[in-house]
């Protein structure tokens, strides 16, 4: 297929993106301590087959053949996070310099490589030690995290411009408190609001902390949207809708644009808000941009008596759909860059994350071809030129995953690399769609070069 390449201005960032727990593995080495993701992976029936972050792709040793990897796609950018309980074994207290000097490395590499980090403080290994001590439904969680984000900003920031405080923390407080699907694995209404809440806060205590470190920084926020349409017309239905919106989108746009809480979910929810006085400014802190992560739209109807926020996913038949079940519908990214430049006002923006799991077969001569999510990534990045087309400030794509990985409660089992990753052996084989995306890269860089 072909893609509008020429709409990307000529300095878009090209890049892939990872968390640390899905691939670093050495979760006991150099003073790590435990993460609510070590607990809950640990915790019998809560991973399918049992699988945990453990060894994961020993990103921890082979950094540098993974940074190497990234070089050979011709990506110019890398979105990674860091392990809070690398850096901060007690949460909060003593800082561990073996694993700063980890993350250290690893962006000296990078650099070297000419490839620009995307540092991303949070993307949900939360030190056990401060779950033990109530985690995001407590204040003291989000305070923690801004000493955190200080002490990682005051080390990297000489070189790292480019920061996100949070990933997806929808994920963190719905799926982590409320649908108890992912840890710390809780089924509470009242813990999940608290933790949202505490989340925002956080994030805005984040960003003063990395202003504050790295005068140069530019700040973002990562949050996973869907478009949301309702399964009929049914006046129930489209009440449904709007709920699950609010519930997915407007519950975190509207806090981060200065707009507080909106007032009919807190009223869905029904559930006091911890406020203070001076937190709705915090939370608004100005950013410097926008992360969108897209996967798939959502089909919605009412569900009275289901949990809030009463709204229930309707599976269409008869649509596409990756190995998890999600519904592959490129336009999904084109509206929603659409919308958060329209909506939000948004003035830059990234894809920080986009891509599709399937079921990958290695040939008798070791090579991988991968047309599905090959054409999911050409699809998608053909909307993304078509949303710059119509004004969408977008200036980067990072692809969901460079390596295959530890898909959450999903396990290893779940694929969604351009790299594949043996995990026997940890041999890393670079598949169809990392190739047709190094070929996107190029071509790209070519269709924009300045005339000489
Ligand atoms: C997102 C997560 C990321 C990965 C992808 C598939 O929700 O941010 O870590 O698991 O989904």
């Amino acid at each position: 297929m072909t893609i509008d390449l020429a709409a990307f201005p000529h300095d878009f960032l090209w890049g892939t993106a990872t968390s640390a727990y899905q691939i670093e593995g050495a979760v006991a080495e150099d003073g790590r301590s435990p993460s609510i993701w070590d607990t809950f992976s640990h915790t019998p029936g809560k991973t399918d087959n049992g699988d945990t972050g453990d060894v994961a792709c020993d990103h921890y040793h082979r950094w540098r053949e993974d940074v190497d990897l990234m070089r050979r796609l011709g990506t110019n950018a890398y979105r990674l996070s860091v392990a809070w309980p690398r850096v901060l074994p007690d949460g909060d207290g003593q800082v561990n310099a073996k694993g700063l000097d980890f993350y250290d490395r690893l962006i000296d590499a990078l650099l070297d490589a000419g490839i620009t980090p995307f540092v991303t403080l949070y993307h949900w290994d939360l030190p056990q030690v401060l779950q033990d001590r109530g985690g995001w439904p407590e204040r003291a969680t989000a305070e923690a995290f801004a000493h955190y984000a200080s002490v990682v900003a005051e080390r990297l920031g000489d070189r790292v411009t480019h920061w996100a405080t949070l990933n997806e923390p929808l994920c963190s407080a719905w799926i982590g408190h409320l649908e108890g699907k992912m840890a710390p694995g809780l089924t509470d209404l009242t813990a999940a609001v608290r933790a949202s809440y505490h989340l925002l806060l956080g994030h805005g205590l984040g960003v003063q902390a990395i202003r504050a470190a790295v005068p140069d920084a530019e700040v973002g926020l990562v949050v996973n949207l869907s478009p949301v349409r309702p399964a009929t017309d049914r006046p129930e239905d489209v009440a449904a809708a709007r709920r699950q919106d609010g519930h997915v989108n407007r519950w975190w746009l509207d806090p981060v644009h200065g707009r507080g809480f909106p007032a009919d979910m807190r009223e869905v929810y029904g559930v006091d808000l911890p406020e203070r006085p001076g937190d709705l400014d915090t939370i608004a802190a100005p950013l410097d941009w926008l992360g969108l992560n897209y996967y798939f739209p959502a089909c919605i109807a009412d569900d009275p008596d289901g949990p809030a926020p009463r709204a229930r996913a309707v599976r269409r038949e008869g649509v596409p759909r990756t190995a998890m079940d999600w519904e592959i519908d490129a336009t999904g990214i084109e509206t929603l860059l659409l919308r958060l430049a329209r909506e939000y006002g948004a003035r830059k923006l990234y894809v920080t994350e986009n891509g599709s799991a399937f079921t990958d077969t290695v040939r008798p001569d070791g090579t991988i071809d991968d047309p599905e999510r090959r054409h999911y990534l050409e699809q998608h990045v053909a909307a993304c030129a078509s949303a710059v087309r119509q004004g969408a400030p977008l200036a980067g794509y990072f692809a969901w995953s460079l390596l295959d990985n530890f898909e959450w409660a999903y396990g290893y089992d779940k694929r969604f690399g351009l790299v594949h990753v043996d995990y026997a052996t940890q041999t890393r084989t670079v598949k169809g769609s990392g190739h047709r995306y190094a070929e996107i890269v190029r071509a790209h860089r070519e269709a924009t070069a300045p005339a000489a």
